[in-house]
């Protein structure tokens, strides 16, 4: 028990706590520079943007905003209630049906938020009596859910499938969990392998799509249950939850996250739309493994050692946490935005910068970048 002052002091105190190991997170107003590419602005200084999660640049292609426009004529700004009571639109079936198409999944459920979805799937599903076997570098959103239903929580080693066969084993019929690719570290999980691995043990797997949906061969495999967010490659907002018809109506009945919160507005699922036709033939999947390729072939030739990954996620681990503040100011200050990454999103010690490219980046973007790492991580 606390009152309002024992509160405070509480607050104060981590406040403390937290600023004096470097670890206090402020967020910074940043917004776009209309018509520039991959540029953003943040306190009058304009940067090329590393940090952000647009992997295909479709976040301000002009189809997609003239389709949320378009979708904001017809249905207004937001759904107005929860899908069950009067939020869900022809804009929302429509999502649906396609992303069904696209992953030969049976049926879909969206949410306005991968965090939430990630959450109503695993709370729905599972109870204090299910145990649970996941890789070690899971998604927050994840592993709280796992938490707060007191799910018996077993994790193997990152990507190491014989350790995940040893615990399937122990355990078996326990569901498994992973990403698709792995949002801090950038590199992927061997799907094709631990598909096999669950079949083998009769256990259903669960994969969060987040940042290999439309970018890697994750499709490929058909998990029990898939998670794809609608904020990374696609350039929107929002999420889906991806199985057969029967979870997909079961999560319906009886998700939380989605029976008690508004629909994702309809205008955003239209967006969300126009972008997946956009991203359909692969042409811009094309450009950003270029892109990938060039960048790492510079950064190589500058002796920057980028950890390895064939993803749009490029991270440079530097260490603690002081050190990956002082590279990533000193790029800012010359014109790069990237994401300085610090624990508890990593282990300690593993602090990184982390440099997600776009299919939207121009090579002497790329360049310039490697050039800044190389003089920006050597008088640091
Ligand atoms: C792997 C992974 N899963 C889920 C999420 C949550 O998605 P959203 O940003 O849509 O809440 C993220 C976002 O950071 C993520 O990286």
């Amino acid at each position: 028990m606390a009152n309002a002052g024992e509160l405070l002091q509480r607050i104060a105190s981590q406040q403390h706590q937290l600023q004096a190991r470097g670890l206090w997170r402020q967020r910074q107003l940043t917004e776009p520079v209309v018509g520039s590419v991959r540029r953003v602005q943040r306190n009058g200084q304009q940067f090329i943007d590393f940090a952000g999660n647009d992997y295909l640049g479709l976040a301000t292609h002009p189809q997609v905003i003239t389709a949320q426009q378009q979708a904001l004529q017809r249905y207004g700004c937001g759904s107005t209630a929860s899908p069950l009571v009067s939020g869900y639109s022809n804009a929302h079936a429509q999502l649906e049906q396609q992303l069904c198409e696209l992953s030969g999944h049976e049926a879909a459920l969206l949410l306005p938020s991968g965090f939430a979805g990630n959450s109503a799937l695993l709370k729905t599903l599972f109870t204090a009596s299910d145990t649970v076997i996941a890789d070690k570098l899971i998604h927050a959103s994840m592993i709280d859910a796992l938490r707060d239903r007191q799910v018996k929580l077993q994790r193997f080693a990152h990507n190491d499938l014989a350790h995940a066969e040893q615990l399937l084993i122990k355990t078996p019929r326990s569901a498994l969990v992973t990403e698709s690719v792995f949002s801090m570290d950038g590199d992927s999980a061997p799907l094709t392998e631990l598909a096999a691995l669950c079949q083998r043990c009769n256990s259903p797997l669960i994969v969060d799509d987040a940042h290999g949906f439309l970018l890697s061969d994750s499709l490929q495999v058909k998990p029990f249950a898939r998670l794809v967010t609608f904020g990374k490659a696609l350039g929107g907002q929002g999420a889906a939850i991806l199985g057969s018809q029967q979870l997909i109506d079961y999560l319906v009945a009886n998700a939380r996250e989605y029976i008690y919160s508004t629909a994702l507005a309809p205008a955003a699922c239209a967006g969300v739309s126009q972008a997946l036709q956009l991203a359909a033939d692969g042409y811009l999947q094309q450009q950003l493994s270029q892109n990938i390729a060039y960048f790492r072939q510079a950064c190589a030739a500058q002796g920057i050692a980028l950890m390895p990954s064939n993803s749009a996620i490029q991270p440079l681990v530097l260490g603690d946490s002081e050190r990956v503040m002082q590279v990533a100011a000193r790029l800012a200050r010359r014109g790069f935005l990237v994401g300085a990454i610090r624990p508890p999103t990593v282990p300690a010690g593993k602090g990184r910068l982390r440099l997600t490219l776009s299919a939207a980046h121009q090579p002497q973007q790329l360049l310039a970048l490697a050039t800044a790492l190389a003089e920006c991580c050597d008088d640091a």
